[in-house]
């Protein structure tokens, strides 16, 4: 069996079910009235760990000159925390891709929306995702970087599944391993809701559901 790359987090940080503080949150106003499941990574949490992951981040790049790659939308949160905790030179850019949107299975189709301006021939580039879910975004988006010659390319994901069979690119960096339910906030959304939450979370169902739910 293939050793996979060494991965920084700690393997013990997966979700905590926190039904009390959920009750709580259910006044919560940015819940559009939705009631929270449980919370799955709470803010402090996610707090120490982006501190901790911009620590492990600045021993990995000694020599700095960094270009941190944001994968939008979700990404943004996380990426506008992480940098601040990035102890080295570096730049920020940002892509764009679009793997499923609201619906409620994924198409299996990864599209490019925005390619980022910066040349990153021979750039140390580190992207930065939200959440590893299929892998299918990760697989397409790495086949698309490195065949622009980057220096270097290791993957930073505030948020790993772990059951993306066939994912090609290990991130090295990783938040939590994340249960596998459909997640809301610190950029994750709901058709484009719930993105801000200070939190990551999983909604109980409504009783008539405006949207398909999906699989995130
Ligand atoms: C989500 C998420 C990841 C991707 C993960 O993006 O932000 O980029 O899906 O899923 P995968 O591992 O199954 O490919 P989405 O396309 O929903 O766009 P968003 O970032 O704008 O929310």
């Amino acid at each position: 069996m293939p050793r996979l790359p060494e991965r920084h987090y700690i393997h013990s940080m997966t979700a905590v079910s926190r039904p009390e503080g959920a009750a709580g949150l259910s006044a919560d106003p940015r819940l559009l009235g939705r009631a929270v499941k449980r919370i799955a990574f709470d803010a402090p949490t996610i707090q120490r760990r982006v501190r901790e992951l911009g620590a492990e981040i600045t021993a990995a790049y000694p020599d700095g000159d960094l270009l941190v790659l944001g994968l939008l939308k979700g990404s943004f949160v996380f990426l506008a925390d992480l940098v601040r905790e990035i102890g080295r030179p570096l730049h920020v850019d940002f892509l764009v891709a679009s793997s499923y949107g609201d619906a409620t299975e994924s198409s299996g189709l990864v599209r490019m929306v925005y390619d980022p301006a910066t040349t990153l021939e021979g750039k140390h580039i580190l992207l930065v995702e939200d959440i590893v879910d299929s892998g299918r975004t990760l697989n397409k988006l790495v086949d698309l970087l490195k065949a622009r010659a980057p220096r270097s390319l290791e993957i930073c994901a505030m948020l790993h599944k772990n059951v993306a069979a066939g994912l090609r690119h290990q991130p090295r960096f990783v938040g939590f391993d994340a249960p596998n339910e459909f997640l809301v906030g610190y950029g994750l959304d709901h058709a484009e809701n719930f993105r801000h939450l200070p939190y990551v979370a999983s909604l109980k169902q409504p009783d008539t559901p405006s949207v398909a739910p999906s699989r995130r």
